[in-house]
């Protein structure tokens, strides 16, 4: 099969679609071939040698994947050969086919293309996980969310919109702010041109937020800190802005806080399952009403990777950027 080979010098990178081996799926898995995946910031940090995968797992990048059932293990049941179906992966996206476990994979509805189905696994898992699971974000309570025009970002503006929550964000230009605002953002701050902490501040009358989405980390932590409400929670899920920051425990033994660090790549594979089905029990009769969206920015061919690559580095994207795999395997 063909997929997307990482060649490195130093941190500096090429990518060429090329032959590989095979993918050879085990008895509980099924193979699938891939029609669309989309490009993460991990795949970025990946190339340039700085993001491993975890062990065991595929060193192909591309987290994500639509495509078709094209074999099924043995020890697989419900699955059939020509599914259309989505899925979480470690790894092995940018490439003709590749393996899953399959209880990961959810049904691509059949008005949806495999663009749009690539569009959703790995940033509104994240969005999802972060905001309900480890921050518990109730109906009625005020959330921040940095890099509103995120993959990551759209989606949980949207989530945290349909679950009852008031959503401000940030982001560095007016037309994704403007997105963000139309998704269901209720404020979005410019944060290279305005102070975030004294926006919201100002329009909650000094309260804060219960709880921060955060890919920024070091940059931010101190306002976030200050931002969040009594018993607030911030989730920090990215190091966009840097690793290090003097923190004042001041603030979090005062306000009694909580911090929380998550990867969602490095998780068991339970845990993920459980956050598939968890996410799907809840939102996936929304997606089908059309009240939840996918948001997909452009769409590159795989062979294409590289501009891809340079588009989302240079953070141009309001949501997704999606690699499109039409070349049959052989
Ligand atoms: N922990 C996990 O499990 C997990 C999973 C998925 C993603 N992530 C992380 O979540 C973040 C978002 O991922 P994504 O794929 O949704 O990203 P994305 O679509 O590529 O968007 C990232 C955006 O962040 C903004 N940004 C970049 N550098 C910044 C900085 N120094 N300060 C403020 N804003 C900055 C840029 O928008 P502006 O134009 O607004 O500046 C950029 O377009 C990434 O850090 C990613 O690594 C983590």
């Amino acid at each position: 099969m063909k997929a997307i080979v990482v060649k490195r010098d130093k941190q500096r990178y090429r990518l060429a679609w090329e032959e590989v081996p095979d993918v050879k799926p085990g008895s509980d898995e099924v193979l699938i071939d891939v029609k669309a995946t989309a490009v993460n910031r991990a795949d970025l940090l990946q190339a340039m040698g700085l993001y491993p995968p975890p062990p065991g797992e595929s060193e192909i990048l591309g987290l994500e994947m639509a495509g078709v059932v094209a074999a099924i293990g043995p020890q697989v049941k419900g699955r059939r050969i020509g599914d259309r179906v989505i899925g979480l992966l470690s790894g092995g996206g940018y490439a003709q086919q590749v393996a899953i476990h399959p209880q990961l994979l959810l049904e691509l509805p059949d008005s949806w293309s495999y663009v749009q189905g690539a569009a959703i696994p790995e940033v509104w898992l994240t969005a999802y996980s972060n905001l309900f699971i480890e921050a518990a974000l109730q109906s009625g309570q005020t959330v921040m969310i940095h890099a509103g025009g995120s993959g990551v970002g759209t989606a949980g503006i949207q989530m945290a919109r349909e679950a009852g929550a008031t959503v401000y964000v940030t982001a560095g230009t007016a037309a994704k702010l403007k997105r963000c605002r139309e998704l269901g953002a209720s404020l979005g701050i410019n944060y290279k041109q305005q102070d975030f902490v004294r926006e919201v501040m100002a329009i909650t009358r000094g309260q804060g937020v219960d709880v921060i989405l955060d890919p920024i980390g070091g940059a931010y932590l101190n306002q976030n800190l200050a931002l969040l409400k009594e018993n607030g929670c911030l989730v920090n899920i990215g190091l966009l802005g840097g690793t290090t920051a003097e923190i004042n425990l001041g603030a979090v033994l005062g306000k009694s806080l909580r911090i929380i660090g998550t990867r969602l790549r490095s998780r068991p594979l339970a845990q993920k399952i459980e956050i598939t089905r968890m996410f799907a029990d809840r939102f996936w009769s929304i997606f089908e009403t059309g009240r939840l969206q996918p948001i997909v920015d452009s769409v590159f061919e795989i062979q294409d990777a590289p501009a891809a690559h340079d588009y989302v580095k240079q953070n141009k994207n309001t949501g997704k950027v999606i690699l499109e795999i039409s070349s049959p395997r052989h």
